[in-house]
């Protein structure tokens, strides 16, 4: 298993069994800090670089969030144009100085690779928020613990399962990520449900094949809506060579509460990585869903502080000195 402390986390590959199971224990340890129960001051004096050199809202404000929440500090950039990476700056060298401030940093670009070569030259424990196609390791993390839990709601386990990907399989990194974690585990149906231009990579395919799980791959959406797991994705508009490329491709796969009732099972659960497109062309998922309480998506939201939190103190190698910096809540909280 992966020594955590003092260790990059760039890509999923480096997470075995034994490893998941030591974030998600730590992960469940965060609760009280995350619903503002209990404080901490563990990473008191301690300093994140958020550096974020392509959009995000959730990973980027989570990464932030879950660091404070454990007492750090937070500096933090975005985007290319307003880094000295627009002046002709190596990522090695950006990350030489990025980490001469800092105590971890967590790094998304939109280049596959780039967190790697960024890391090559930091001082410090590099996670990465997501590089391009690629990989989102921390949003994998989250979305498997999170299926760990809606399926254990419905008494059922990863082991066994259905679970249908549904969207954009090529340019999506949230679910070439999850593939390759949940590849780790027993006797799953993957179903991958695409446009034929936005089909899982072979690579990907080869991985969950060759660990024995069964795969599923067809552009139609109805034959798997009585998955356990519905896992949809956006179209990675910013991905393609212009925006009518994408636009090929929008609402394809639209799911609402009457083709759920009509088609899913009483407790599929749905999940989306975020953000949803609810433009009126694409509407991947209808709003009328969000009162269906097996839609998950904003729990993942919250589990995805709580795995942030845990990589921060399994890197900094805090993870059991937690509750010894713990205090009380002062101020009111609704969590
Ligand atoms: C995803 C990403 O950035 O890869 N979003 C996220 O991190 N929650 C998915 C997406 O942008 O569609």
């Amino acid at each position: 298993m992966i020594d955590f402390t003092g260790s990059h986390i760039l890509s999923v590959n480096q997470l075995d069994r034994d490893a998941i199971a030591t974030i998600f224990s730590t992960a469940n340890t965060m609760l009280p800090y995350a619903q503002r129960r209990k404080r901490t001051k563990v990473l008191d004096g301690a300093i994140l670089g958020n550096m974020f050199f392509e959009a995000s809202t959730r990973t980027r404000v989570s990464f932030g969030s879950a660091f404070n929440l454990l007492g750090g500090f937070v500096r933090e950039t975005t985007g290319i144009s307003s880094s000295a990476l627009s002046k002709g700056e190596s990522l090695f060298d950006t990350a030489r100085v990025l980490s001469s401030y800092a105590d971890v940093i967590a790094m998304r670009h939109p280049d596959s690779g780039s967190v790697a070569e960024f890391a090559q030259g930091s001082l410090v424990p590099v996670i990465n928020g997501g590089d391009g196609s690629n990989e989102h390791p921390t949003q994998a993390l989250l979305d498997l613990y999170t299926i760990e839990k809606e399926l254990a709601a419905n008494v059922q386990s990863i082991d066994n399962m259905h679970i249908a990907m549904v969207g954009d399989l090529k340019f999506g990194r949230t679910v070439h990520s999850l593939s390759k974690l949940l590849a780790q585990y027993k006797n799953i149906t993957f179903s991958l449900i695409s446009p034929k231009e936005l089909a899982m990579p072979d690579g990907i395919i080869s991985i969950i094949e060759n660990a024995g799980h069964r795969v599923i791959i067809t552009d139609v959406l109805e034959g798997s809506l009585n998955a356990d797991i519905l896992y949809l994705t956006r179209i990675q508009e910013e991905r393609f060579p212009s925006p009518e490329e994408a636009n090929k491709y929008r609402g394809q796969f639209r799911l609402n509460q009457q083709i759920y009732t009509q088609h899913c099972k009483s407790n599929t659960v749905i999940m989306h990585p975020l953000p949803r497109d609810s433009r009126e062309e694409a509407n991947e998922l209808d709003v009328d869903m969000n009162l269906n309480p097996n839609l998950a998506i904003f729990r993942q939201v919250e589990n995805g502080v709580l795995i942030r939190m845990a990589l921060f103190a399994l890197t900094l190698g805090v993870a059991d000195q937690v509750q010894q910096h713990e205090s009380e809540v002062n101020w009111f909280s609704h969590k």
